[in-house]
């Protein structure tokens, strides 16, 4: 079967000739049919990201995907059922307390692998097995943007995260900002909007005309251009934020964060950068943090229960904004398409394996 994979000291990624999986006890396999790009993927692809499995020099990209069931081997599924698989796997050593707790997504990197991103093949391939518990149903009429559960579950998880930490008073947030018009950013927004903030907002940096500002006034959010807002001017500008979702792996924005934020407020941080050292007053930012009781979190991944919610949470997102969003699925035969970077027309691409 065909896949694509990234191969050590190279810079782009390949179609390789690698065998059909065979399914392990518990496992399905599963035909794929889609896979997503993030900036995930193109992190690991310039390899300041993730890393290959264990004694091997290519890893099968793709965390993004959703397949449909080919051989269920006696599990809770059937043969046609349309599945999105979970990311985390226990590492070479089996499985730890994480795991066994059904909360993969809180194991540190070193008690995890992650399927095409870190030590784990990943799902970019014609065809993949996972054991039947980290594949999550998906109803048919979705299988065709089900590729974006996996993104959608990263903020299921982050917001679930941030309210908890305010679940200790009457927390009623209004005003929502993502940092990041990427594609995790703008899925976002669309997720605060259909929550009911009264008031969003989403920081890039491009000038209009640009796609992805369309998208932010069509879900109804503000624009702001970090280069001409910073993130910690946004409440003299616009207004304090309840909640600020970091998608912009921008490292300043995670202290900016801070600024940004209402009395009470919640920032959770996504973004994965690269180290970076630069000023900040620490003092005043540790003083701002305590006297108005603001609270920030770190959040990665997704288990089970957040991918449940991110198919019910895609079911209820308007069609016109996969449209918008999803801006190139490409085939095999094109497969480069999917990769390339800098065209500020491209959102979301993802890689087409096969039809339903
Ligand atoms: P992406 O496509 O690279 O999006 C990042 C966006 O942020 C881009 O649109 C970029 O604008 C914008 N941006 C960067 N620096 C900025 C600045 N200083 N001011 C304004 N805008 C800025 O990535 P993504 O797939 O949406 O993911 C977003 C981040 O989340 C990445 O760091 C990724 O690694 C991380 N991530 C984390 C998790 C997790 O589990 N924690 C999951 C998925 C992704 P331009 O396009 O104009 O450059
Ligand atoms: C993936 C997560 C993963 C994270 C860190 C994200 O792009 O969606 O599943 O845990 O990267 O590697
Ligand atoms: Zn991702």
């Amino acid at each position: 079967m065909e896949a694509i994979v990234i191969r050590r000291g190279e810079t782009s990624p390949t179609v390789a000739e690698r065998p059909r999986p065979d399914p392990g006890p518990g496992e399905v396999l599963v035909r794929t049919l889609r896979v997503g790009v993030d900036g995930t993927d193109r992190e690991v692809i310039e390899g300041s990201h993730g890393g290959f499995p264990e004694g091997e020099d290519e890893l099968v990209l793709g965390h993004e995907a959703v397949g449909v069931v080919e051989s269920a081997e006696g599990t809770v599924f059937e043969e046609g059922d349309v599945v999105v698989p979970t990311v985390r796997r226990p590492p070479a050593e089996g499985p730890n307390e994480y795991f066994e707790r059904g909360e993969p997504d809180m194991a540190p990197p070193d008690e995890c692998v992650e399927r095409g991103i870190d030590g784990a093949h990943g799902f970019m391939a014609e065809y993949f097995t996972s054991p039947a518990e980290y594949l999550v149903p998906v109803p048919d009429e979705l299988a065709e943007w089900g590729f974006l559960v996996e993104p959608v579950s990263i903020s299921e998880k982050a917001i679930e995260h941030a309210s908890a930490s305010r679940s200790a008073f009457d927390w009623n947030a209004e005003t929502g900002l993502v940092l990041g018009n990427g594609s995790l950013g703008l899925l976002t927004l669309a997720m605060l909007e259909s929550a009911g903030y009264d008031r969003t907002y989403c920081l890039g940096r491009r000038d209009r005309p640009d796609p992805t500002i369309d998208i932010i006034e069509e879900l109804d959010g503000t624009y702001i251009d970090s280069r001409q807002t910073p993130v910690s001017e946004i409440p003299e500008a616009h207004e304090p934020m309840d909640f600020v979702y970091e998608a912009t792996g921008y490292a300043r924005h995670a202290f900016e964060t801070i600024d940004a934020l209402a009395p009470n407020g919640v920032g959770a941080l996504l973004g994965v950068p690269e180290p970076w050292e630069f000023e900040i007053d620490g003092g005043r930012l540790h003083k701002e943090f305590v006297m108005n009781n603001k609270a920030l979190v770190g959040s990665v991944n997704s288990n089970v229960s957040h991918f449940e919610s991110a198919v019910e949470t895609l079911a209820d997102l308007p069609e016109w904004l996969f449209d918008d969003l999803v801006t190139g699925v490409h085939g095999l035969d094109d497969y480069e398409a999917a990769f390339a970077d800098g065209d500020e027309t491209t959102i979301k691409t993802a890689v087409q394996f096969s039809q339903i």
